[in-house]
């Protein structure tokens, strides 16, 4: 195991992970998304007001659309699944990032059905119908992404 340390940051490598302090500092935001509205979009929009490039994203509330994604780790394709229906956000969770110094989404979330069935997978965009309720964590520091061609994915770069 290699440790590293620097100003405020603590970088931690085994075999099985790789961890980075996250925050000494954190600021907490009650975010309500206008009914209409796209929550990507949304959560887009107020880390980039917000200057967050380190987060975190977790809520409920209503959509009339979403589509979802799933990743193949073999094929490294992805697969993308369109809802045109009232679902509940039954949970949402999600983190903030940046990718090329820019805002970059993670994001995650089950969705209800009317027969109270579920769909989950990773968000690409969601259109509120509803209540929209979200709290957005902001930690201190950056946390960077790069494009990782063995696992097809844009993974924490440190
Ligand atoms: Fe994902």
């Amino acid at each position: 195991m290699i440790f590293k340390a620097f100003f405020k940051n603590v970088i931690t490598r085994s075999g099985l992970f790789k961890a980075k302090l996250s925050s000494a500092d954190l600021y907490s935001y009650t975010l309500s998304i206008d009914n209409g509205a796209e929550v990507m979009e949304a959560f887009a929009a107020f880390a980039r007001e917000r200057k967050i490039s380190h987060g975190s994203i977790r809520g409920i509330g209503a959509v009339e659309s979403a589509t979802l994604r799933f990743f193949d780790p073999i094929s490294k394709t992805f697969k993308d699944h369109e809802f045109n229906e009232q679902m509940e956000i039954a949970h949402l969770e999600g983190n903030i990032s940046t990718l090329d110094g820019k805002v970059y989404l993670h994001v995650h979330a089950v969705l209800g059905k009317s027969d109270c069935s579920t769909v989950a997978g990773h968000l690409l965009k969601a259109k509120i119908k509803g209540a929209g309720e979200f709290f957005i964590q902001r930690y201190s520091g950056k946390f960077e992404r790069k494009f990782s061609e063995e696992i097809g994915l844009n993974i924490y770069d440190f």
